[in-house]
């Protein structure tokens, strides 16, 4: 479909007229002298707008270097309406002087460039204009990576209530009913004040008869009855203790429901992989949430080896700590090193030292197993979000003032090369839910693939490189979210 091809990024963004820019075009003349096109330069670039520009003017057509009120026609490229729609607004020359040009999309442009004369305008060419969520009335926008969720809401006891629905559905093997609790689960926490009538549900996306059941009894009696009775359920207690055994995931646990265990004492008559072995060991500090001063301690220690191994190197904290969570399960580690391929090998040496000073108490570590233009394809292998070299471990840490002087933490550490680092930050920031929202985000809105090695869209066959978690939501024509308000 592209006439040229498609310029990967320009950086001098605007429409400021630059060298390359076209001049503006004549007054009224021509075949069609009741169009007036303009190019906008963002996403196409310069050089493919003065391209595309020349065709079009060989063929008849007006088109503008310059905006102003006589253009009818804004013809744009990888741009959403609303990110056009908010260009116009700032280059508006005159607002008064009238001017309410049709938004196209750049496949109108080329049908009619084919076409040898302006082709219909279809639904299908048009930019759909959607305010963002605070002008749009009260509606709520539909896609999690469209709000702003802070980690502190004032919705808990409704949350709550949808997210031990949410769990049960999971450990039941029921995704898709577990997923329409985290959705609405997710829409409430992006709520800035607290839900007091059920018709405030209807600004809310994603809330089916079953949710607003829950959130009812909840407003009304202060429980669902429903909730209570799976929390006290002794299927969802026994797999609840059992899933947080590290290594355990919801068949096993099941597995062992059916087969009548339900205390972690069972569990030492069973047959379990050294994972497991390892998490029942240490079942006990692995479930003490984690606090962020030893997750920092954690890093630090990391970062000294790694700069041992590999100056230059660095450690960065993602996962919950990354958006503000003062406790977590865990302590997620991103590695990586300024220059690309630099990075290989570092993970192993790492892991060696630390294991040969006492500090690791179990560790098992993966890969890399991404190559080149495999991120077309998701990388879904069983549940592994992407192909990364990774070490999941146990870290022995000191713990002064303790019985034993140490406490086991789980550490997971990634590493990524330079230029595919702001998609593993990303990706491994989360929340969970927040980067599922993410990749539903763009392969429906979008038609393209984001998963933690790459953004690829599928229309034009190409990698969109990105060297900031900034540049990916420019990509996507997502308003950038701080990961301290990615808390969905
Ligand atoms: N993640 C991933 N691949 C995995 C495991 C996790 O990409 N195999 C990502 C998840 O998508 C998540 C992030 O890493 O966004 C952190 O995961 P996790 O540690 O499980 O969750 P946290 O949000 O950090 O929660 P907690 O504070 O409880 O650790
Ligand atoms: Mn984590
Ligand atoms: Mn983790």
């Amino acid at each position: 479909m592209a006439l040229v091809p498609l310029k990967r990024r320009s950086r001098r963004g605007g429409a400021q007229a630059g060298a390359l820019s076209p001049p503006a075009g004549p007054p009224d003349s021509g075949p069609f002298p009741a169009l007036v096109l303009y190019l906008v330069e963002k996403r196409m670039g310069a050089s493919r707008r003065a391209f595309l520009t020349q065709l079009a003017r060989a063929k008849g057509f007006r088109v503008d270097g310059a905006y102003s009120a006589a253009v009818t026609h804004v013809v744009a490229e990888q741009n959403s309406g609303a990110e056009v729609a908010q260009w116009l607004k700032q280059h508006q020359v005159d607002p008064g002087a009238g001017g309410d040009p049709a938004l196209l999309d750049i496949s109108w442009f080329t049908e009619s460039m084919r076409a040898g004369q302006p082709v219909e305008i279809q639904p299908r060419h048009r930019l759909v204009v959607t305010a963002p969520a605070a002008q749009r009335g009260r509606q709520m926008a539909p896609y999690a990576c469209e709000r702003c969720t802070p980690l502190l809401h004032p919705n808990r006891a409704l949350t709550e209530a949808l997210e031990t629905l949410a769990e049960e559905a999971w450990l039941s093997g029921s995704e898709g009913r577990s997923l329409a609790f985290t959705r609405a689960a997710a829409a409430l926490k992006a709520l800035p004040g607290q839900l007091e009538t059920m018709g405030e549900l209807e600004s809310l996306p994603g809330f089916g008869d079953h949710c607003r059941g829950v959130i009812q009894a909840v407003l009304e009696d202060g429980v669902s009855v429903e909730v209570e009775r799976v929390r006290l359920s002794e299927r969802y207690r026994t797999l609840k203790l059992f899933t947080k055994v590290f290594g355990v995931g919801v068949k096993t646990a099941d597995r062992w429901y059916q087969e009548g265990l339900r205390t972690l004492a069972d569990l030492h008559n069973t047959r379990l992989t050294r994972q497991q072995q390892a998490g029942l060991q240490h079942y006990e500090d692995l479930t003490t949430p984690v606090g962020r001063g030893e997750a920092e301690a954690i890093s630090r220690e990391v970062q000294a080896v790694v700069q041992q191994f590999l100056p230059g190197a660095s450690v960065t904290l993602a996962g919950g700590f990354r958006r503000g969570k003062p406790h977590g399960h865990d302590v997620d580690l991103l590695l990586t090193h300024p220059e690309d391929g630099q990075e290989a090998g570092l993970l192993s040496r790492v892991v060696s030292w630390l294991d040969s000073q006492g500090l690791i108490l179990y560790q098992h570590s993966q890969e890399n197993s991404y190559g080149p233009r495999e991120g077309a394809k998701p990388p879904s292998a069983s549940g592994h979000l992407d192909r990364y070299e990774r070490c999941f471990s146990i870290f022995r840490l000191a713990a002064p003032g303790t019985h034993r002087g140490w406490k086991a933490v789980r550490v997971d550490l990634v590493v990524a090369p330079a230029s595919q680092f702001p998609f593993a930050l990303l990706g491994w920031t989360g929340s969970r839910h927040f980067e599922r929202e993410l990749r539903r985000f763009a392969r429906h809105e979008r038609k393209m693939t984001l998963n933690s090695h790459e953004l690829y869209d599928t229309r034009q066959n190409l990698s969109l490189p990105a060297a900031s978690e900034e540049e990916i939501f420019q990509h996507l024509g997502l308003e950038y979210v701080p990961p301290e308000q990615r808390n969905a």
